[in-house]
């Protein structure tokens, strides 16, 4: 087969069914083209997804390509010295998808390292690495991971990053806010517009930004992610009214993710909810909170007093309505069963906001946070039902959260409100850099009392959570980093908690 016949024939589906833009044979660059880095994620036991995006001039609206179609090859190996090559390919990188690449590899080893690179014209990307899952029906000893959120680029470095690898997770899952769509006036960095992103250029250009943060490239480069979307990645939720804009920062995230599951330019549909299996040890269900909620505010500015940005509110009827939803039905049937039907040892929900209950006081009046499970009861309530009907071998629950800028351990059987109740631990990572303005934490802090369920709160510290899982006991450190203004800033073990399978609570340990 003809160079260009072969390459013609594995551009992807979605870009089969367009007139192809003009292939270049013998393309050139006026730099590297690989200054964003390679990255890889949404692995399962036996496949992975590598990513890069060919930019010289990342800021560039077109990334400084200036071409059409350009052919790229890759290369797995199992050594980090790529000598021994055991998969290998071409695929091309488009202008209608900002020249990303993604190249989904099936049929690998579960549980195993493996090292790839790309090639394009004369240049060779730095290698990367990654790793599968267990194998579904397998019984690793343990596995560790970590959970991220919330990376505000002008609120500093993402060193936090450089940490996290050194503690050697097998993956990340990020909870959400990998890009910000505002600095909320700060300028230690600055974005590339001090206007939010609107367009799918401005969004292209926001995530290409993000992804010349050196730690960040180092970590991707090194460890496979799994990715959720919160609100300032895509800012509007299920509203007609944002439809257009949401679509631009759908398409912008998915070329700048090694991720599965968009749907085509335009498209408002992204198939984002993962449901990881690590053996007989944990599943974890990674939600998806943004793509099928509802309205984030029922509850009308004159209802009743608001503070904190407008984030607390009211408790209104309408925020109590039975058929509210953060999931979505088809997500929701989706969860209810991934938890009834587990068999592994834990049984995880991560979503990107807080699930557990959390009630905030002005006077006679209680006040919810509309940017989490706070908003939606009815649909929370739901969960928590499966959960108590899962049967006794459906696994030990915990939850995972990110958004809150700030590191919380929940223990939410011991709220005081019976119907608050929840019988699962709920870990809240705090952000790799964003910045938790007093209006937003002061309500908490004036409520920790009123919330004895809150057992562990630090509000100041920037950081990451690392989990360590075997099949007995779970232990989750809050790392936090010293100063993300400083590049080359130390981190240190905040805080340590253990939980042993099938116990109630958690023991805090350090
Ligand atoms: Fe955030």
């Amino acid at each position: 087969m003809k160079r260009r016949d072969f390459i013609i024939r594995t551009v992807s589906g979605l870009a089969a069914a367009q007139v192809p833009a003009p292939l270049v044979a013998g393309a050139r660059f006026s730099g590297n083209p690989f200054t964003l880095g390679v990255a890889s994620g949404d692995v399962t036991e036996h496949s992975v997804v590598l990513w890069t995006r060919l930019a010289p001039e990342p800021m560039a609206a077109d990334g400084g390509v200036k071409q059409g179609v350009v052919p790229v090859r890759w290369e797995l190996s199992p050594d980090a010295d790529m000598r021994q090559v055991i998969r290998q390919g071409e695929t091309t990188a488009l202008p209608r998808f900002a020249h990303s690449v993604h190249v989904d590899i099936r049929g690998l080893e579960p549980g195993r390292e493996y090292w790839y690179r790309f090639f394009v014209a004369s240049h060779a990307s730095e290698p990367g690495r990654t790793k599968t899952l267990p194998p579904a029906n397998g019984h690793p000893e343990s596995v560790r991971f970590a959970t991220a959120s919330c990376q505000n680029y002008t609120h500093g470095y993402f060193v936090a990053y450089d940490h996290l690898l050194a503690d050697n997770p097998d993956f990340v899952i990020h909870l959400g806010d990998y890009i910000y769509d505002t600095s909320f006036g700060q300028t230690f960095r600055k974005h590339d517009a001090e206007r939010a992103p609107v367009t799918l250029t401005d969004y292209r250009r926001r995530h290409a930004l993000y992804k010349t943060d050196k730690h960040l490239q180092r970590a991707h480069g090194r460890l496979p992610f799994f990715s959720a979307i919160d609100n300032h990645d895509a800012i509007k939720d299920l509203d007609p009214a944002g439809l257009t804009q949401r679509a631009a920062a759908y398409q912008a995230w998915y070329e700048h993710m090694p991720v599965r599951g968009y749907g085509g330019p335009g498209s408002n549909q992204f198939q984002l909810r993962r449901n990881l299996r690590l053996g007989d040890l944990a599943q974890i269900n990674l939600l998806d909170t943004r793509q099928f909620r509802d309205k984030q505010v029922p509850c009308r500015d004159d209802d009743g007093p608001t503070y904190g940005f407008g984030n607390y509110r009211i408790r209104c009827a309408e925020m109590f309505n039975e058929e509210r939803s953060m999931l979505g039905k088809a997500q929701e049937w989706w969860l209810k069963k991934n938890i009834i039907t587990n068999r592994a040892a834990w049984n995880v929900i991560a979503s990107t906001s807080p699930f557990s209950p959390f009630r905030f006081y002005i006077g006679e009046k209680t006040l919810n946070y509309v940017g989490g499970w706070d908003a939606y009861p009815a649909n929370r309530k739901r969960i928590i039902d499966a959960i108590n009907q899962a049967p006794a071998n459906a696994g030990h629950p915990i939850i995972l959260s990110g958004d809150l800028h700030s590191f919380w351990v929940i223990d939410g059987a011991q709220s005081t409100a019976a119907a608050d109740r929840i019988p699962a631990v709920e870990f809240v990572t705090s952000s790799i850099t964003a910045g938790w303005p007093e209006p937003m934490a002061r309500p908490v802090t004036d409520n920790l009392a009123r919330n004895p369920q809150v057992k562990f709160h630090e509000p100041h510290r920037r950081g990451y959570l690392l989990h360590e899982v075997t099949a007995t006991e779970w232990q989750t450190t809050a790392r936090a980093v010293n100063d993300v203004k400083n590049a080359q800033s130390g981190a240190f073990d905040l805080a340590r908690f253990i939980i042993g399978k099938g116990e109630p609570g958690f023991k805090q340990i350090l």
